[in-house]
């Protein structure tokens, strides 16, 4: 079996690993909170960010992978959207998937994790979900995520991230190990978590015509307050901070939290 980086052979099936994800669902969540949050924002006034409005807003997606949120966002929304990963098989399918929606568009590979910048900023939102915060394994590299973010953001721009946490590694192993299809590629996926080191390590076995290919991932599991703690060092204020798919505060069990943050001056 060859060993390749992540999101390469996992690319021609990760549609159906996601299958059980309701992006539909997400998307609507995502625009609910950014309405929500501009609206307290701006107080009387409409609802505003970079000068713009709701429908207006010039946004960031980071890590889009295959573009399935993307599309979810495109159909329910006005937006114009960047669409960024930093796997070049993940954008590519997602350069496919959103042909329909090509004037709304552009596509860049950028990798977040080094020193970045978008061809396309400034931006009035940037978002970066399902994951994406824990492909970062150390502090160093969210450093460079959130100072990449404060350049791009134009003013009052937001951003707004997810994060899973050791709660979700620990009390949801079960759903972590599956196998399926797409297309005539099987896949096998297989995952552990280290406590200690606060590590979820993801295996993926991929087979089909091409081949047999093997994929590592690993991701940090972030705690609620090691994410705060980073944020106010960056000087970011904390809108909100979410339990989940859910309005109500996180809290230290949280398994996801959706943050909605802002760079302060
Ligand atoms: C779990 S997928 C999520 C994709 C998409 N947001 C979704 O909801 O389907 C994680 C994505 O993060 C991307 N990624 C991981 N580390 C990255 C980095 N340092 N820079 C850019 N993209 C990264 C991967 O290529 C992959 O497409």
């Amino acid at each position: 079996m060859k060993q390749v980086t992540p999101y390469s052979a996992l690319a021609t099936v990760y549609d159906a690993v996601m299958a059980h994800v309701d992006y539909e669902a997400w998307a609507d969540f995502l625009l609910h909170i950014v309405e929500m949050s501009l609206v307290e924002l701006a107080g009387a006034q409409k609802p505003v960010a970079g000068g713009k409005e709701l429908e207006d807003l010039r946004v960031l997606e980071m890590a889009a992978g295959t573009g399935l949120m993307t599309e979810e966002l495109l159909e329910q929304s006005g937006w114009r959207i960047a669409v960024t990963d930093g796997s070049a098989d993940m954008l590519a399918r997602a350069r496919q998937r959103l042909q329909p929606f090509q004037d709304r568009c552009s596509f860049e590979e950028l990798d977040y994790s080094s020193e970045w910048s978008s061809n396309a900023a400034p931006f009035d939102l940037q978002v970066l979900l399902y994951d994406g915060l824990n492909y970062l394994l150390t502090t160093d590299e969210v450093d460079l995520l959130m100072h990449g973010v404060r350049g791009a953001a134009s003013e009052g721009g937001l951003f707004v991230f997810d994060q899973s946490t050791p709660h979700n590694s620990i009390n949801n192993a079960e759903f972590f190990e599956d196998e399926g299809e797409e297309d005539g590629i099987r896949y096998h996926r297989r995952s552990h978590f280290d406590l200690a080191l606060g590590i979820h390590t993801t295996e993926f076995d991929i087979e089909g015509p091409n081949g047999r290919f093997s994929e590592v991932h690993r991701q940090r599991a972030w705690t609620r307050s090691q994410i705060l703690e980073l944020l106010e060092r960056h000087r970011f204020e904390v809108i909100h901070a979410f339990d989940g798919f859910s309005l109500d505060p996180a809290h230290d069990k949280s398994e996801r939290i959706h943050w909605v943050v802002r760079p302060t001056s």
